[in-house]
């Protein structure tokens, strides 16, 4: 008998979105096509990335944002390319990022759609130039008005209202990873056909973990729960938790999410007293909200100590939050410490 041809079934990220869209009615064509130009704005960002010195993307400009921090090439290319590519096909009213002070409307030129998008065009820019795996965070809500008015107060939505989330890590492999709300889905890109491939569906993170993630130079500053948490992990077998942990912090959200979500841990940057005011150093709506939806779908748990992230009600664009994410035992401990 030969051999069967039959070639292996390879799921594209398109025909995910249409199953999505025909079988579970989870998302409508605008909703469809906003995250596949998203994808493809990935590809290109993917490309930047991997020419590295070759096509001068790295270093620094001589720009800071709107948070104060240094610009870095590929921080302005990124959000270039995020911009570009979403303006003109009719899906979005507006866009948000990091890298833009105030939103970005639809120039009038361009159908204005339902939808409004929100990016971190590149997270962890301090990792570019040493070739660590960056990323890029997105968050999708709906414009709740009607109507051709747009404005900063139509993003101020909670997390929980997001339609879709999701990032992609710029690593050995270039993984997009993504939430309509029917859980985690993963996928790879194949840089000989140019397509996504689905690699991984229905992700879940373990409920346990003994790894934990978190800048360690703040210990000095952090609050009473997180140096409790900690100081109890790092006790080991002798210790409370009657176990060893292990640690990793590689500087990259994305790249400490995506381990989370492979394999589970916990992820913690929290409030801490270097400037009180501050609830924390990532932001809300581009990278603790979108991240809390995939760890949620994906079984997880993400809080601020206080409360869950998704409920958080956001009064400004740029607004900074608390954040304690990833396998569930361990963030629902963390959070239990913060009660006490
Ligand atoms: P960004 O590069 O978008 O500003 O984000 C960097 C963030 C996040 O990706 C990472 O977890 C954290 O900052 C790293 O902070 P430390 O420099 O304190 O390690
Ligand atoms: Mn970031
Ligand atoms: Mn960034």
């Amino acid at each position: 008998m030969p051999s069967s041809t039959k070639l292996p079934r390879r799921i594209s990220l398109t025909q995910y979105l249409v199953e999505q869209q025909r079988e579970h009615g989870r998302i409508q064509p605008p909703l469809r096509l906003l995250i596949e130009v998203v994808a493809r704005a990935c590809k290109r960002i993917a490309i930047a990335v991997n020419k590295g010195a070759l096509g001068d993307v790295l270093g620094s400009t001589d720009q800071s944002n709107v948070q104060g921090e240094v610009v870095k090439k590929l921080d302005v290319i990124a959000n270039e390319v995020l911009v570009e590519a979403n303006e003109w096909g009719g899906h979005l009213a507006a866009m948000a990022s990091e890298e833009m002070d105030s939103i970005h409307v639809v120039p009038n030129r361009y159908p204005q759609g339902e939808f409004l998008l929100l990016f971190d065009p590149l997270d962890g820019s301090s990792n570019i130039d040493v070739n660590v795996s960056i990323g890029t965070i997105f968050s999708v809500l709906r414009k709740v008005g009607h109507g051709r008015g747009v404005s900063e107060e139509d993003f101020l939505q909670p997390g929980k209202h997001q339609a879709a989330a999701g990032y992609c890590v710029y690593g050995p492999q270039t993984t997009l990873v993504l939430t309509v709300g029917d859980g985690v889905a993963m996928f790879t890109l194949d840089r000989e056909t140019g397509s996504w491939v689905l690699t991984e569906d229905q992700v879940k993170i373990p409920q346990d973990t003994r790894e934990f993630a978190i800048n360690m130079s703040n210990m000095r500053h952090w609050a009473e729960p997180v140096r409790r948490y900690i100081d109890e992990c790092l006790a080991g077998q002798e210790g409370p938790r009657g176990g060893d942990f292990n640690m990793r912090w590689v500087a990259s959200m994305v790249a400490d999410v995506h381990r989370i979500l492979t394999r589970g841990g916990i992820f913690l940057y929290p409030w801490d007293k270097r400037d009180p005011g501050k609830p924390g150093k990532l932001r809300l709506l581009y990278e603790a909200n979108p991240m809390a939806m995939l760890v949620e779908q994906a079984g997880g748990m993400a809080s601020n100590g206080a409360q869950r992230i998704l409920d958080i009600v956001p009064t400004r664009l740029h607004e900074r939050a608390s954040v304690i994410l990833g396998s569930r035992n361990e963030v629902e401990r963390v959070t239990s410490y913060h009660r006490g």
